[in-house]
C-alpha cells in the first residue's frame, strides 16, 4: 500500500465523523443550558454560586442582583424557579448583554433602543418561563435583578436553547463539515464561525427584533424599549437571518457570507432555502428584489447590491444542492432581476446605482466600483446558471454587458497610481468594499492589478483589522471575509492567514468585550466597540453571520475543496495552505464526502484528496521554489499515476500573481499528490 495514512484517515466514509474534534464543537449537547460562571453579586444575595454549582437555591434580599456568564454567546428563553418569595409584590427581572461592556442592572444591550428589563411578578412559589416572543437571540451574560424589600429564593435559572429550531435537541452540534490545522487559532475561528452561523438560524415565526416596523412601543414613564421577537419571515420551520440578537431579519448581502460557511460546516441549506423564499415572494413586477426580507421590506427601500446578492444565493443554494427543480422555479425571476440591473446601465456602460442602501457603507451611488462588479459577478453566474438550464435566450446580452461593464470599470474606475480602484468617477476614495470584488468578480483585466489591490490593502491593515474607509472608522468583518477570499484569489493566503489570526482570533474572539465564541458585527478602527453605521454602540450584534468569513474560506482555500459545478460534480482542489504545515478539511453534497489534508513533508508536501466517484475535475498546486517530482497517484482509480518533473522558480522570479501546476481530467476517487524537491 503506498500510503497507510490513506487507509486509516481518508478512505473510511465516516472520514468526517472521524476528523472532527468534538471539543470545537460550541453548539450545546442539549437544548437546556446553565450558566458557566458567577460573574458578579451586587447587594445581598446569599448562595449566589449555587446559580452555578448545582443549579440551587439562591435568595435574593432587598434590592440586589447577580450576572452570570454562559462563557459563550447563547439564545434563548429563560426559565427558573422561585423556592419562596416573602411579599405578594416580589419581582424577578433580567437582562441580557452579549458583551460585558453592556451588563446593567437596569437595562439589556439594544435591540432598536435601549430594551427593557424582562421581568416576572414572583408571589408564588413554582415555576416560570418566558413568554415564547421573549427569547432572546444573543446573549453571554444574563443578570437577574430583584427590585423589593422582601426577599425571593430562586433556583435552576436556565436557558432553552431556540436556535437551529428544525434539529433535534442534542443534535445541533453535528456538524457535516470539519477543519483542523496546526494553529489552533485557525481551528477556534473556523468553529466559532459556524457556531456564529446557528445562532443566526431561528423559528421564522420568531422573527424581527426591530419592534418600531410592526408599531412597538416603550415602556410606560420610561425611554426603555419593550422589545418581543413575534413576526413570521418566512415560510417553513428555520430560517437564516442577520444576527442572533437583531435584526433576526433575512438580509440577502450577509447571505453572500453566511451560506457557503454554513455550507461547509453544518450544511444547513433547508434555512437557507426557506429565507430565499421569503426574499423573492417579495420581487416587484419591475423585477426589483427587496432590501431585507419582512418586515423590513414594509419600507420599500432597494438597494443595488443586494438586490443582486439574493441572486447570489439562488446560485450558491444551487451549487451546494443541486436542487434543479428549485432553480427552474426561480429562472424567471431570476432572469427578471438581472435584466433589471442592467436596464440601470447607462452610456458609460457601467450601472448607476441611484439608490444608496447597502451594506451600511456611504457614498453608495453613480458608477461605483462596488455595485458594478458585483454585477459583473452576477453577471457570470447568470450565464452559468442559464446553461444549466439549457437557456440562452438571454446569455448573449449579458455576455455584452460583462465585456462593455469590465472594459469600462477599468478605463474610469482603476487609478494605475494609486494601485487601486477609485469609487466613482468624482473622487479620490479607495474603497475596500470595490476592491475586494474587484478580484473576486474578476472585473480586473490583468494579475497585475490583482496583486496590486491584494498588496495595497494588505498595507492599509490597523492592529484590529482592515478599514473600510467607505464607511468612516469602520472594521467590517463582513467585506474583511470578502477581503480573505481576495487575497486567495491574488496567490496570497499568508496574507489571509495573518489577517484571521490577529482580527479573527486575536480580537474577535480573545478580547474580553467579545463572546469567546461569536463574530461581531462591527467596531472601529481605534478598538473601541463602535460602529459608524449606528449611534448606539450596544446596538452591535455580537452574532452576525456576515462576520463567519473564515469558515469558508479556510475550507475552500487553505485545504482546497473547489466546486465548480453543482454539487462538485466537478471539482478544483486549489490548496493554498500558505505557512500551514498540516491542514485538512472535509465536507459533504449530495454525491457524497470532498476531503483533504495537506502536510509539509521533508523539502516537499504531501496533499492527499477525496473525492466521491462519478465526479471529475482537476489539481491546481503553486508552482514550488524548488526543482523536483511531482507525482499525483490514485489509490483507487486503475493505472493513474501522473508522475512528472517539475521545474522551480526562485522567488525573485516570480510574476505578480504566483504561477500554479494544473492537472486536469481527474477522476472521482482517492488521491495522493507529493512533491517532492530534488
Ligand atoms: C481535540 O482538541 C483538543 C484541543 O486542541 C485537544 O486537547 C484534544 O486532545 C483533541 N482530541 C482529539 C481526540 O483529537
Ligand atoms: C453591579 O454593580 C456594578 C457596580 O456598581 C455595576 O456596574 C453593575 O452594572 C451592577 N450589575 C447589576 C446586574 O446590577
Ligand atoms: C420592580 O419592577 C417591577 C417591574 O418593572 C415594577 O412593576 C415594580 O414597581 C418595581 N418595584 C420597585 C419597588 O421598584
Ligand atoms: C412587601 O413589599 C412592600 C412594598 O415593597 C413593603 O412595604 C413590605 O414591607 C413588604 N413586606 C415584607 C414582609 O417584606
Ligand atoms: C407579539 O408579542 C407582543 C408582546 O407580547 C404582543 O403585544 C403582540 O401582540 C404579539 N404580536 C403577534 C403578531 O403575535
Ligand atoms: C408563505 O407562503 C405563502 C404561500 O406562498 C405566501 O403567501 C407567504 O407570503 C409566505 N410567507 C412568508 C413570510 O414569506
Ligand atoms: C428541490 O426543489 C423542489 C422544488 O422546490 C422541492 O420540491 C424539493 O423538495 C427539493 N429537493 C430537495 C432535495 O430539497
Ligand atoms: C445617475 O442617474 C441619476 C438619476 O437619473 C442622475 O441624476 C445622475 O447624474 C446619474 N449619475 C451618473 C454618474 O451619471
Ligand atoms: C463618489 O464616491 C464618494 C466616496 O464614496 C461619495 O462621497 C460620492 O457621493 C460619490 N459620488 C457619486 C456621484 O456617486
Ligand atoms: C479573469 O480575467 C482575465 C482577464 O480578462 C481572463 O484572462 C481570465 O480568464 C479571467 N479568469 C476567470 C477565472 O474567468
Ligand atoms: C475562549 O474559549 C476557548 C474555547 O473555545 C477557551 O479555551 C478559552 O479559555 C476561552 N478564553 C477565555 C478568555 O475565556
Ligand atoms: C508513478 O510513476 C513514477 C514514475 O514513472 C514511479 O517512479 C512511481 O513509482 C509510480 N508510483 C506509483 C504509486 O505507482
Amino acid at each position: 500500500m503506498f500510503s497507510c495514512l490513506l487507509q486509516t484517515i481518508l478512505i473510511s466514509p465516516s472520514l468526517g465523523a472521524a476528523t472532527v474534534n468534538a471539543s470545537y464543537i460550541l453548539a450545546p449537547s442539549s437544548r437546556d443550558i446553565y450558566p458557566a460562571s458567577l460573574r458578579t453579586v451586587n447587594g445581598s444575595v446569599s448562595n449566589a454560586s449555587n446559580l452555578v454549582l448545582d443549579h440551587g437555591h439562591a435568595t435574593f434580599l432587598g434590592n440586589s442582583a447577580v450576572t452570570l456568564d454562559f462563557g459563550k454567546n447563547v439564545a434563548g428563553l429563560v426559565s427558573f424557579e422561585v423556592f419562596s418569595s416573602t411579599n405578594s409584590t416580589e419581582y424577578i427581572g433580567f437582562t441580557f448583554s452579549e458583551s460585558s461592556l453592556w451588563i446593567s442592572g437596569e437595562i439589556s444591550d439594544a435591540t432598536t433602543g435601549t430594551d427593557a428589563p424582562l421581568w416576572f411578578a414572583v408571589s408564588e412559589v413554582g415555576a416560570y418561563t418566558a413568554a415564547s416572543e421573549f427569547s432572546r437571540g444573543g446573549f453571554r451574560y444574563l443578570s437577574i435583578l430583584h427590585n423589593t424589600t422582601g426577599s425571593v429564593q430562586l433556583r435552576d435559572v436556565s436557558v432553552h436553547f431556540t436556535a437551529m429550531p428544525h434539529i433535534g435537541d442534542s443534535a445541533m452540534g453535528d456538524y457535516s463539515g470539519y477543519f483542523h490545522s496546526v494553529d489552533e487559532k485557525l481551528n477556534r475561528v473556523w468553529y466559532a464561525g459556524a457556531y456564529t452561523n446557528q445562532l443566526c438560524t431561528i423559528d421564522p415565526t420568531r422573527g424581527n427584533s426591530i419592534i418600531r416596523f410592526t408599531g412597538g412601543s416603550t415602556l410606560p414613564g420610561t425611554n426603555m424599549n419593550i422589545w418581543y421577537n413575534n413576526d413570521t419571515i418566512a415560510n417553513g420551520t428555520s430560517a437564516l437571518v442577520d444576527g442572533g440578537k437583531r435584526d433576526r431579519i433575512i438580509w440577502p448581502g450577509d447571505m453572500a457570507i453566511a451560506v457557503p460557511s454554513i455550507f461547509v460546516s453544518t450544511n444547513d441549506l433547508i434555512s437557507v432555502r426557506n429565507s430565499l423564499d421569503a426574499l423573492f415572494i417579495l420581487q416587484e413586477e419591475t423585477g426589483a428584489l427587496p432590501y431585507a426580507g419582512y418586515p423590513f421590506s414594509k419600507l420599500g427601500l432597494f438597494s443595488f447590491t443586494y438586490h443582486l446578492y439574493t441572486l447570489v444565493g439562488l446560485y450558491n443554494y444551487h451549487l451546494f444542492t443541486g436542487n434543479e427543480t428549485y432553480l427552474s422555479e426561480l429562472w424567471n425571476p431570476f432572469k427578471k432581476a438581472l435584466d433589471f440591473s442592467l436596464s440601470y446601465v447607462d452610456d458609460s456602460r457601467l450601472m448607476n446605482v441611484t439608490d444608496t442602501n447597502d451594506w451600511g457603507r456611504f457614498g453608495m451611488s453613480g458608477h461605483n466600483i462596488e455595485a458594478n462588479a458585483i454585477l459583473y459577478y452576477t453577471i457570470g453566474l447568470g450565464i452559468q446558471l442559464a446553461d444549466v438550464m439549457g437557456d440562452s435566450s438571454a446569455t448573449s446580452s449579458w455576455q455584452q454587458h460583462a465585456v462593455a461593464i469590465k472594459e469600462a470599470a477599468n478605463t474610469r474606475l482603476w487609478d494605475a497610481a494609486a494601485g487601486l480602484y477609485r469609487d466613482n468617477e468624482t473622487t479620490t476614495l479607495h474603497p475596500q468594499d470595490g476592491n475586494v470584488w474587484a478580484i473576486i468578480s474578476n472585473i480586473t483585466s490583468n494579475s497585475s492589478q490583482i496583486a496590486s489591490i491584494s498588496r495595497k490593502l494588505s498595507s492599509r491593515w490597523t492592529s484590529v483589522g482592515p478599514p473600510a474607509i467607505e464607511l468612516a472608522d469602520t472594521v467590517s468583518p463582513f467585506i474583511s471575509g470578502l477581503e480573505l477570499q481576495a487575497h486567495y484569489l491574488a496567490g496570497q493566503p499568508e496574507r489571509a492567514l495573518e489577517l484571521i489570526r490577529f482580527m479573527w482570533a486575536d480580537f474577535m474572539l480573545d478580547d474580553p468585550r467579545m463572546t469567546n465564541s461569536t463574530f461581531i458585527e462591527a467596531y472601529a478602527t481605534d478598538g473601541s466597540l463602535h460602529y459608524a453605521a449606528y449611534t448606539d454602540d450596544s446596538r452591535i450584534s455580537h452574532a452576525h453571520g456576515w462576520s463567519s468569513g473564515p469558515t469558508s474560506a479556510l475550507s475552500f482555500h487553505a485545504a482546497g475543496l473547489g466546486l465548480v459545478s453543482a454539487q462538485g460534480k466537478i471539482w478544483a482542489m486549489t490548496p493554498q495552505p500558505g505557512d500551514l504545515e498540516t491542514v485538512e478539511a472535509g465536507f459533504e453534497t449530495g454525491l457524497g464526502l470532498f476531503s483533504a489534508r495537506f502536510k509539509v513533508d521533508g523539502s516537499g508536501w504531501q496533499y492527499i484528496f477525496q473525492t466521491p466517484k462519478g465526479t471529475s475535475g482537476s489539481l491546481s498546486v503553486e508552482r514550488p521554489e524548488c526543482d523536483g517530482v511531482l507525482s499525483l497517484v490514485s489509490s483507487d482509480i486503475g493505472s493513474e499515476n501522473r508522475t512528472m518533473i517539475v521545474e522551480g522558480y526562485p522567488l525573485a522570479e516570480q510574476p505578480p500573481v504566483k504561477e500554479r501546476i494544473v492537472i486536469t481530467e481527474l477522476q472521482g476517487g482517492d488521491w495522493d499528490a507529493t512533491l517532492t524537491c530534488s
